[in-house]
């Protein structure tokens, strides 16, 4: 094992697939160090068929520095390939693992992990077993708390069953989302119409309090967080909340790491992203690949979707050049011009 620090943390922010990959969290960072970060799910064929390309693999699991605590989620179904590629994940340097048992997609569930696993835990448990017998990172799941189609529909039992024998199997970290999963809607429907039963996490919770119980399923700031925390509930999971509108969480690192520090403004934590952006550019990435993961940041201020189209605007007009023809200078204007938008502003409230 290369580096792993306590990640004992009260909060995370959700695995998101195009949204949470790690330009994302790098600028997440920049508004706190505290919560847990998750990668996309990444589906282990993906790191599976690529194991003899050490360049391919090192794009799809390299991270920087700073996202630490970082938790690698993986969608399995073969406990044979999980048994290969665990030791590589481990190597890069991550803090955890994390198994998808809970994604409703179509295309998820015919590769039989995501919500399918809810449904085969016989395939599930030997994937935890094989999984645990190849690293000492923690491993975790994420999961609903039941699923629903024409022909089934779980109900709590089933729910305190599914995680007694994953814990039997060696999980002891459940995150659960409070939604069912309708197997005849989208993913998209699924994180909207089945209603969240937040009570059904307190009442596992009541029932495995040995157990590491994470929340999750539209929780919007920091009041909602302190009020799962108060059923005694371990950790919350924040999913779109902290794309959309991340800069809710900017208090985070006051009230659970250090109540002395000094809350950064939008503005503050925009222009700390400068260095990144410069950074990446010598890297060969363009400016336009890594802005849109910012764009929640002046949500709901007047003028964010101006900023937000100006930025998009200048920086496709960026794409057209070799990255080698871009200057950093150009870049940097772009960036703090951008925040004209919000001189009106600046006279009225600490943007
Ligand atoms: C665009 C998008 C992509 C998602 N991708 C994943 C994923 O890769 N793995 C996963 O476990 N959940 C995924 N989810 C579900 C979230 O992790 C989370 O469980 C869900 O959004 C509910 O939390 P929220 O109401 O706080 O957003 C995704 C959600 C969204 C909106």
């Amino acid at each position: 094992m290369k580096f792993s620090i306590n990640f004992d943390r009260k909060i995370s922010i959700a695995p998101m697939m195009n949204l949470t990959e790690r330009h994302f969290r790098y600028f997440f960072r920049l508004i706190s160090k505290y919560p847990v970060l998750y990668t996309e799910m990444i589906p282990e064929t993906t790191i599976y068929y690529n194991l003899k390309n050490k360049e391919k693999i090192r794009k799809i699991l390299e991270f920087h520095p700073v996202e630490h605590p970082i938790i690698c989620q993986i969608g399995s179904s073969d406990s044979k390939k999980i048994q290969e590629i665990i030791p590589i994940i481990e190597e890069f340097g991550y803090d955890g693992i994390n198994l998808n048992c809970g994604c409703p997609s179509e295309k998820v569930r015919s590769g039989n992990f995501g919500i399918a696993l809810m449904l085969n835990q016989k395939n599930l448990i030997k994937i935890i077993e094989v999984a645990k017998s190849k690293t000492h990172l923690p491993i975790s799941i994420k999961h609903r708390i039941g699923l629903e189609s024409k022909e089934i529909k779980t109900n709590y039992e089933y729910l305190r069953s599914f995680i007694k024998n994953c814990y039997i199997a060696g999980c002891e970290h459940f995150i659960i989302h409070a939604r069912f999963a309708i197997l005849e809607k989208d993913p998209k429907k699924n994180r909207t119409i089945p209603p969240l039963l937040y009570e059904w996490v307190y009442k596992i919770k009541e029932e495995f309090p040995f157990l590491k119980i994470e929340i999750n399923g539209g929780i919007q700031n920091l009041q909602d967080i302190k009020k799962h925390l108060s059923y005694n509930i371990d950790k919350v999971m924040i999913g779109r909340a902290a794309y959309y509108n991340p800069y809710e969480f900017v208090e985070l690192d006051k009230a659970f790491m250090d109540s002395n520090q000094k809350i950064p403004t939008r503005t503050e934590i925009f222009r700390k992203l400068f260095p990144y952006i410069l950074e990446q550019l010598e890297k060969g990435i363009y400016p336009h690949r890594i802005l849109p993961h910012t764009y929640g940041l002046f949500y709901p201020l007047p003028y964010s979707q101006k900023w937000k189209k100006f930025l998009t605007e200048e920086f496709l007009k960026l794409k057209k050049l070799k990255i080698q023809e871009i200057k950093k200078e150009q870049i940097l204007e772009i960036l703090e011009k951008s925040l004209y938008f919000f001189k009106d502003l600046y006279s009225t409230i600490n943007v």
